[in-house]
């Protein structure tokens, strides 16, 4: 539910996320609230009670877009506003809404919402980080991107899903492709050998030096074997 519907389309629409659509993996409709404006102007905010700086969206066509949506389905989503205020989005959050059938995100303009059409329709607030955007589109975009990518099917790569950063608190280990040599730099030997068990241990030293030196917030976090750690104990000073 959004005052610029265009924007979700067109940013939803390509890549990975436009074919999930297109293969009926996922169904993304999007409402303009406005359509539910109730008055002849079209008018969908108004000035702030009590003064201030900006306008705000009014109750009544956000309710009707809710009332609307709603009606066709059997149960009621979670309708997840896009706010600063919100809880801050991440993987897990991610994983735990990739398993709903159905969700509403309510997209704010303006200064902001009445405060009533929250408290009656609204069952979660998300922010996606500390930094204020203009509106919630953006932040609908990353949210339905990172849940949309972990529902069956829409990486064709299945694997891709679980082996990237963070699933496991570990960030992901350095990528090369061809050519074997570029500007004198080569790529480790160890990738060209062909030696799958050593290739896999390589890949999880890098990881874990990687987590340490760029993220080591997350290491705290990771599930670490006694081989792991003699690896940090080995490369990383603590
Ligand atoms: Cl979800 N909305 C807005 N307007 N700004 C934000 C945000 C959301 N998350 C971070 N900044």
């Amino acid at each position: 539910m959004t005052l610029f519907p265009d924007m979700i389309k067109q940013g939803l629409g390509s890549s990975i996320i436009g074919k999930a659509q297109e293969k009926n993996l996922i169904e993304i409709d999007t409402i303009n609230i406005r359509d539910y404006a109730y008055n002849k102007h079209k008018q969908v905010d108004d000035y702030p009670y009590g003064g201030g700086a900006g306008m705000v969206m009014q109750p009544e066509p956000i309710y009707e877009a809710y009332k609307a949506v709603t009606s066709k389905l059997s149960n009621k989503p979670r309708v997840i506003y896009l706010t600063p205020q919100g809880k801050t989005f991440n993987q897990e959050m991610a994983m735990e809404l990739s398993k709903e059938e159905e969700l509403i995100f309510l997209c704010g303009h303006y200064e902001g919402i009445d405060e009533r059409v929250i408290d009656m329709i609204v069952t979660d607030e998300v922010s996606i980080g500390d930094y204020i955007l203009t509106g919630g589109e953006l932040a609908v975009m990353v949210m339905v991107d990172a849940i949309s990518r972990l529902i069956p099917d829409v990486l064709s790569n299945g694997v891709s899903a679980t082996t990237e950063s963070f699933d496991d608190n570990l960030l992901e280990y350095p990528q090369y492709t061809r050519p074997a040599v570029f500007m004198d730099k080569k790529v480790p030997d160890i990738l060209l050998s062909g030696h799958h068990k050593n290739i896999d241990q390589w890949r999880r030293e890098q990881s874990l030096i990687r987590t340490y030196n760029k993220r080591p917030d997350l290491l705290e976090k990771a599930e670490l074997s006694e081989k792991d750690k003699k690896i940090l104990d080995k490369y990383c000073k603590s």
